[in-house]
């Protein structure tokens, strides 16, 4: 069976945003395919999503890897065309706004016959330094079906002068993966030294580039946390990227009073959101699972492209520029406010049902 629509992963926050598409997809025994173009490729940040979120094995592993952003991108296209052009899918299907989704949706447009339907479309953080906000920007422009997560998003892509018709609400699948998965992240429980710890602890993340690419930035961020890690636990699972930064920076000492992890698993990580007092963050998807599971959160960020999250969800985003006092203080208010049960805070089509939205929105097109 050749496959009608070709679905594309690279990094680890494409992962949990394919499965409910592929889930919808097979559901409705649409013939599919996955492209996995290995912009991720350790155990930690790819291999542990596909076990944990029970995604079959890609169908195409393009292995491209590391490399500046021109190079990733390009090889991404290199490889990826030459998929299309044996596969000739309908659609072509992209998520979120890593340089793998741009690379694909930007083959795909220049081949005649292929649709291009993007997942999570119209956010935008309005920070044009960013290169997920470039690559969001571009994705839309290209995509034949924009599937948004939230109102607002479809208010950002009208005002870029979108056609409406080619918009479709859909709502956020990264929380149809979130509420499949909380009962099973539940069940596994946390780490029996975190236990005496729990609805105490503080998760951080940090990984975006314009927090730890530079070390001035780093060591307030890195400060705050110590501060932090005076009154409460603080885990910080590191991405690869602010691990290197951190050695290279020499800042390690910063570390001493942190309780420093390996990037987490998905399950681990939505037990550890679950059961926390507060995340801090830069990621998006840590923003939208804090939402849902009711969990305050503080974005070390100056802009969110999710303002629903902060609007109607438990978000909060630090003063900016960035202290070491401004990060403790707001943190300690955030905690202070303290959790919503599980869903009260919920924007609109977070509800578990948004991959088949999209997918339903999709094969009416
Ligand atoms: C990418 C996404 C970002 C997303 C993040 C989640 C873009 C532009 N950015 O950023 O939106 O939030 O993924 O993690 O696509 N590395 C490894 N092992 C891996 C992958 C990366 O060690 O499996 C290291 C490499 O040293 C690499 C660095 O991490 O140079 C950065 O990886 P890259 O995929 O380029 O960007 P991320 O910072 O991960």
């Amino acid at each position: 069976m050749t496959a009608r629509i070709l679905v594309v992963a690279g990094a680890r926050p494409n992962f949990m945003k394919v499965a409910p598409v592929l889930a919808a997809l097979t559901g409705r025994g649409v013939a599919h395919g996955l492209v996995h173009t290995g912009q991720h490729y350790d155990d930690a940040m790819s291999d542990a999503f596909f076990r944990d979120l029970a995604i079959r094995a890609p169908d195409w592993h393009l292995g491209v890897g590391s490399a500046s952003h021109a190079v990733q991108t390009a090889r991404v296209m290199e490889a990826f065309e030459r998929v299309l052009v044996s596969e000739r899918p309908e659609w072509v299907v992209v998520v979120g706004d890593v340089n793998s989704t741009l690379a694909c949706a930007l083959v795909a447009a220049k081949l005649p016959g292929i649709r291009i339907a993007h997942v999570e479309a119209g956010l935008r953080s309005g920070d044009w330094t960013m290169p997920e906000e470039v690559n969001r920007v571009l994705t839309d422009r290209l995509s034949h079906l924009l599937l948004t997560p939230s109102r607002d998003a479809e208010q950002n892509l009208m005002r870029e002068g979108i056609d409406r018709s080619r918009i479709r609400f859909a709502g956020n699948v990264m929380i149809d993966t979130l509420l499949r998965l909380l009962p099973r992240a539940r069940a596994r429980g946390l780490p029996e030294s975190l236990a005496p710890d729990r609805d105490r602890f503080v998760v951080a993340t940090v990984h975006r580039p314009s927090n730890v690419d530079h070390a001035e930035r780093l060591q307030v961020i890195l400060r705050a946390l110590g501060e932090l890690a005076g009154e409460r636990r603080v885990l910080l699972p590191l991405h690869p990227r602010t691990l290197s930064r951190i050695r290279e920076f020499g800042l390690q000492p910063l570390l001493e009073r942190l309780d420093v992890r390996e990037p987490c698993g998905y399950l681990e990580m939505l037990a550890l959101q679950d059961a926390a007092a507060l995340v801090v963050t830069d990621s998006g998807g840590l923003q939208e699972e804090s939402t849902v599971l009711g969990v305050p959160c503080l974005t070390l960020r100056e802009s969110t492209e999710r303002p629903v999250t902060v609007s109607e969800g438990t978000n909060t985003l630090v003063p900016w520029p960035p202290t070491v006092d401004g990060i403790v203080v707001a943190a300690i208010q955030a905690m202070r406010r303290g959790r919503v049960p599980v869903g009260a805070a919920a924007p609109e089509g977070w509800d578990g049902r948004a991959g088949e939205r999209a997918v339903d929105a999709i094969l009416a097109s």
